[in-house]
């Protein structure tokens, strides 16, 4: 099959669309012709070998965790799940990569809404999956105000509709450019950075219940300050956390309940009207490079993706 690989680590020009062996769908897995796939910063740090995983990686590589196609292959145990779907969803994290190819194996997924993009379809797998695992732990529910550091990237413009359809009422953080945008997501825009406590209470908001860390800006103890409580905040990012009681949520490497069953709760919304997975940028896929560069450079809207035109 074709697929963007990597043979060294580097800059984003070590990617290149080449021939790579196909994957097949084990078990409790399905495989897709993909038409979009998702960049995520855990693919840039990985291509950079800047991640402490990307020791565990054989090389060649192919990046990408995130991907939405038409299920070409159906592994052992799967129930639900025909050849000839569309869906959307991700690969198993431990492989740490494989969606940036004509096919990918999925560990987890859902039913693609026939209206929803697949450029959307296939940047969602792991930002809704991350930040419904985050809002879980932090048990958002109606009537919770819930401050959420970095609102406008790919998770963070996730978590704040998936809030706000729970009920609850967001403040999200973004960089001056980016405060129309996090408003247009249906939070209450504040600046990211030095002050952030004063311009939140500024905002006369209320006492801010929960507070997500998506960005692992060193804002913490901040944000441990305005909720009144470590137990209050989760960071998606930030390593030091626990040092300060903030639980780290780090998904499946952790070994914890993942938030799969978000991804069935995103597309019904998708389908009501009531989410849309934001997409700064697409790329074609033989323009992976381009994407990876392009990624690294602030400020985010949303995802970037790769499509493959016609799958
Ligand atoms: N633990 C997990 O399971 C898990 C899963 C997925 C991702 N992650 C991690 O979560 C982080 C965010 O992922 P993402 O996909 O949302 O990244 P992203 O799309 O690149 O977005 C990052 C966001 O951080 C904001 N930001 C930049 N500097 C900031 C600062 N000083 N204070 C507050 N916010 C700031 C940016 O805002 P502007 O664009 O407005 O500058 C941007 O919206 C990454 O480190 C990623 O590796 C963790």
């Amino acid at each position: 099959m074709f697929a963007v690989r990597f043979d060294r680590f580097g800059p984003p020009e070590v990617l290149a669309l080449g021939e790579f062996p196909e994957p097949h769908a084990g078990r409790g897995e399905v495989r897709v012709r993909v038409r979009a796939a998702g960049v995520s910063p855990v693919d840039l740090a990985l291509r950079a070998g800047r991640s402490p995983a990307a020791e565990r990686l054989a090389l060649p590589h192919v990046p990408g965790v995130d991907a939405a196609g038409v299920v070409d292959e159906v592994g052992p145990d799967v129930t639900g799940t025909a050849v000839g779907d569309e869906v959307f969803g991700a690969v198993d994290v431990s492989r740490l990569g494989g969606a940036s190819a004509e096919f990918a194996v999925l560990a987890f997924w859902t039913a693609k809404p026939a209206s929803m993009p697949w450029e959307e379809a296939g940047a969602s797998g792991t930002s809704v999956e991350t930040a419904t695992r985050a809002l879980d732990l932090l048990d958002v529910r109606e009537g919770t105000t819930l401050l959420i550091d970095g609102a406008a990237g790919g998770v963070g413009s996730v978590a704040v509709q998936l809030a706000i359809a729970r009920g609850a009422r967001v403040i999200g953080t973004g960089s001056p450019a980016n405060q129309a945008f996090v408003a247009r997501l249906g939070a209450t825009p504040v600046t990211y950075g030095r002050g952030l406590p004063e311009r939140v209470r500024g905002l006369d908001e209320g006492p801010v219940d929960r507070a997500l860390d998506v960005a692992g800006a060193g804002s913490l103890p901040e944000l441990v300050a305005l909720t009144g409580t470590a137990a209050s905040v989760v960071t998606l990012a930030d390593f030091s956390g626990p040092r300060l009681g903030v639980r780290l949520s780090t998904g499946e490497f952790g070994g914890e309940p993942g938030g799969r069953h978000g991804l069935a709760a995103a597309a019904a919304l998708f389908a009501e009207g009531r989410f849309r997975l934001p997409v700064q940028e697409a790329f074609p896929l033989a323009q992976a490079a381009r994407a990876h560069a392009f990624a690294a450079e602030g400020p985010r809207r949303g995802k970037i993706v790769l499509t493959v035109p016609g799958g």
